[in-house]
């Protein structure tokens, strides 16, 4: 892809995360991250199995691709759950962009309870900029916790985001903006980006999320 042409890169890339040891996480991501152990409902996907100093790596490794492909000042959304938030804003910064902060999804109580523990009804959306990124950019003033419970009906992928969530996080590219999702999985970044008339790039792995993700724009 040409040097400066995307606006924005939005990404939900795989976590390699899911449990305190190399042995839990080098486990299917369908048994990882679904209740039901494989999930009957989603396909698995590849690239979730890395330790975490090959996970830095290969985070910096596509981020600093991405660094050369986005416009000067463009804007740049990870996600991240709580185990791989330190990793990730290291990465962003390793690959050269400015790490810039923090938004919150809430998944509400919804989430399942932890007896005695703090419930962990959150992920993360680390975020920043090719560079300096300008106040005026026509962008408004954007609320840093999205609050959205996830509706079986929205989700078609393993790890899917809800729309609602991806509408209010690429409301951070600026109006009309190309926006790129380089794991776009079930496509709920380009759904929500064809939505509100953002141009968007996007690719994926795995042949079955790549089929999913193109009959949910087609069906826009
Ligand atoms: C966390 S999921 C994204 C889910 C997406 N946000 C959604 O709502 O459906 C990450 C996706 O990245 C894909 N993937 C893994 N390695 C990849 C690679 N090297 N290139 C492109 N896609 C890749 C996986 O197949 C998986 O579908």
């Amino acid at each position: 892809m040409p040097a400066s042409s995307v606006d924005a890169l939005i990404t939900d890339p795989p976590y390699a995360s899911g449990g305190p040891t190399a042995a839990v996480r080098q486990q299917a991501p369908a048994v990882k991250y679904s209740s039901k152990k494989p999930s009957t409902l989603h396909h698995d996907f590849s690239g979730d199995h890395h330790d975490q100093r090959s996970h830095l790596r290969w985070l910096v490794l596509w981020l600093s691709e991405c660094c050369r492909i986005l416009k000067p000042g463009a804007a740049v959304c990870l996600f991240s759950d709580w185990r791989q938030l330190p990793l990730t804003t290291d990465a962003l910064q390793m690959a050269g962009f400015t790490w810039r902060g923090i938004a919150v999804w809430d998944k509400t109580e919804s989430v399942r309870p932890q007896l005695g523990r703090f419930r962990s009804q959150c992920e993360y959306i680390v975020w920043g900029s090719q560079g300096d990124m300008p106040l005026k950019r026509d962008v408004g003033v954007l609320p840093g916790v999205v609050r959205q419970v996830i509706k079986p009906a929205d989700k078609f992928h393993l790890t899917g985001k809800p729309v609602a969530v991806m509408r209010h996080i690429n409301q951070i590219c600026r109006p009309g903006g190309l926006i790129l999702d380089p794991f776009a999985g079930s496509g709920s970044t380009l759904v929500a980006a064809q939505m509100d008339n953002y141009p968007w790039i996007g690719c994926e792995l795995s042949a079955h999320y790549h089929q999913i993700a193109l009959e949910r724009v087609q069906a826009l």
